[in-house]
């Protein structure tokens, strides 16, 4: 069941997601070679205190940090630590907030000093896809339009799309109905509605999409080793076509 938000449950999950924007912007800057994983997580908990919002994702079954950091092959929920970044890597920051009883979720990948050719492009084909999956959320399309735009963009560049892990409707939880794969062919499933609020997030791997998970029972990694990235905006659908909740 999807559920709909009325205008000012929208205002409020704005409200949550430009804090989210607003820390993963301030977390980016830190991103250089040398700062351990953890100190962004440090600094992601520091930043709710001073906003006065809770973590989304310390806690959610069992995780144990509120900031995921995955690098290179890892392509998503990677468990903030020791590890230190160093020029060359490809490292994607996925964070979410609590505020009023309303979520907002977004997730970036960035690169750690000069990366290689490879690492730019599919950065770049990954935000293209998230855009190109967003513009796709307004009322009278169907769910997998969206799921089909990504699909297209990132297979344009000779990427994959990953399988094993979807986006989600978003509001007084942090996953909702529906799911939203990152491929599929178009118009299928459920018609977009105003006060449809969904976390659209496109993950790619420049090899083959397929994972698998780290002992530590969260990171996933390409199971080829091939680099991963990871973009997500928290999204409303509206009369007037998609608003971008978690944005700054
Ligand atoms: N953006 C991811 C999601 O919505 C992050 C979840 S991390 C978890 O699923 F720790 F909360 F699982
Ligand atoms: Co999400």
């Amino acid at each position: 069941m999807i559920l709909l938000k009325s205008p000012a449950e929208i205002a409020k999950m704005e409200a949550a997601s430009r804090i989210v924007a607003e820390i993963l912007a301030e977390i980016q800057t830190r991103v250089k070679p040398g700062v351990e994983t953890r100190e962004l997580d440090e600094l992601a908990e520091e930043l709710c205190r001073r906003h006065r919002v809770q973590p989304a994702f310390k806690g959610y079954r069992g995780y144990p940090a509120s900031l995921c950091v995955s690098v290179n092959e890892e392509v998503v929920h990677g468990i903030p630590g020791p590890r230190k970044l160093k020029a060359g890597d490809l490292v994607s920051l996925d964070f979410g907030v609590r505020r009023d009883g309303y979520y907002g979720d977004a997730a970036v990948t960035l690169a750690v000093g000069e990366v290689s050719p490879q690492a730019r492009l599919l950065m770049k084909a990954t935000e293209e896809s998230l855009y190109a999956a967003i513009d796709r959320a307004r009322p009278g399309n169907r769910l997998s339009d969206l799921s089909h735009a990504t699909q297209t963009v990132v297979e344009s560049y000779g990427f994959s799309v990953i399988r094993q892990f979807v986006g989600h409707g978003i509001g007084r939880s942090l996953h909702e109905d529906p799911q939203i794969p990152n491929f599929g062919p178009p118009g299928r499933g459920p018609i977009l509605k105003p006060g449809m609020t969904l976390a659209i997030e496109p993950m790619t791997a420049a090899g083959s999409w397929e994972v698998k998970i780290l002992a530590d029972g969260w990171t996933a990694v390409t199971q080829d080793g091939s680099l991963a990235a990871h973009f997500e905006h928290t999204v409303a659908v509206t009369e007037k076509g998609p608003l971008i909740l978690s944005r700054i």
